[in-house]
């Protein structure tokens, strides 16, 4: 199953990516694909140096099209070493690229990489593919949806949070795609806050992710990301994606 994670700025899309990661890990062979061009330390939460970039792997920049092309299928246990790091759980990481100089370009490349990516990329029995994406809604309208199984948005407690859940809930349905929405750094008084306000949006939460200090701690210290109350709701979401 090819899975996009989504949601608006700092909703904790990396946190969520990575403990679903970790879980799906326990009975399952599972890719990370780091779609995010800005962000950096993806790979030290799963606690391994980030790999070269997918984007290198098809010619860089320029070339990406003509590289891509060239593959109409692709699987990535077969991507050399240096594409794709080992994890000590057993998760392998891949990234599209990453804007690294002033005036190199915009990261339109690396988005139209990580569409074809997914709509190439094939997944054995048992494997699964989780896809961390950038802030906001360009994947969106990019389409990059198109090659994915399942969408999770992920809600944090703001009203721009929940007003990016609609708008991805009303084009998953309109595309067919199985969507789910997870609120994350719930606490107590804000679980049933939070619900109201999806309700009044016609929307229902799937899976309630709490404010998890230890989640908060190893994401300031840049290290491999632990968890501890975050986890159930991580467990919830991973029970609605495969279905016993
Ligand atoms: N359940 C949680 N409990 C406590 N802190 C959390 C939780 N989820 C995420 N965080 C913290 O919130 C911040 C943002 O999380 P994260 O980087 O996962 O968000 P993101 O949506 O991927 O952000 P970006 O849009 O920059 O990619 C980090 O400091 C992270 O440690
Ligand atoms: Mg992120």
């Amino acid at each position: 199953m090819k899975i996009l994670v989504c949601g608006k700025g700092g909703a904790g899309k990396s946190a969520t990516s990575v403990l679903l990661a970790k879980k799906i890990a326990e009975t399952g062979t599972v890719y990370v694909l780091d779609a995010d061009e800005s962000n950096r330390l993806l790979s030290k939460t799963f606690g391994v140096e980030a790999p070269d970039t997918l984007g290198n792997f098809f010619g860089g920049r320029k070339l990406l099209k003509q590289g891509i092309g060239e593959h109409e299928k692709i699987r990535l246990s077969e991507l050399p070493g240096d594409y794709l790091k080992l994890t000590e759980d057993g998760i392998r990481f891949a990234s599209v690229g990453k804007i690294e100089e002033f005036g190199e370009g915009c990261a339109c490349p690396y988005g139209f990489l990580s569409k074809e990516l997914l709509k190439r990329i094939v997944l054995d029995e048992g494997e699964h593919l989780i896809v961390d994406t950038e802030a906001g809604v360009e994947h969106l309208g990019r389409g990059i949806e198109e090659g994915i199984d399942a969408i999770v948005v992920v809600v944090d407690p703001t009203a721009e949070g929940v007003a990016i859940a609609k708008l991805l809930y009303t084009e998953a349905a309109r595309i067919n795609k199985p969507l789910h929405i997870v609120i994350n750094k719930m606490t107590d008084e804000l679980i049933p806050i939070l619900k109201d306000m999806l309700g009044k949006e016609g929307l229902r939460e799937s899976a309630t992710i709490r404010y998890d200090p230890i989640v908060f701690r190893s994401g300031l210290e840049g290290r491999q990301l632990e968890a501890n109350e975050a986890m159930k709701g991580v467990e919830t979401l991973t029970s609605l994606l495969f279905p016993k």
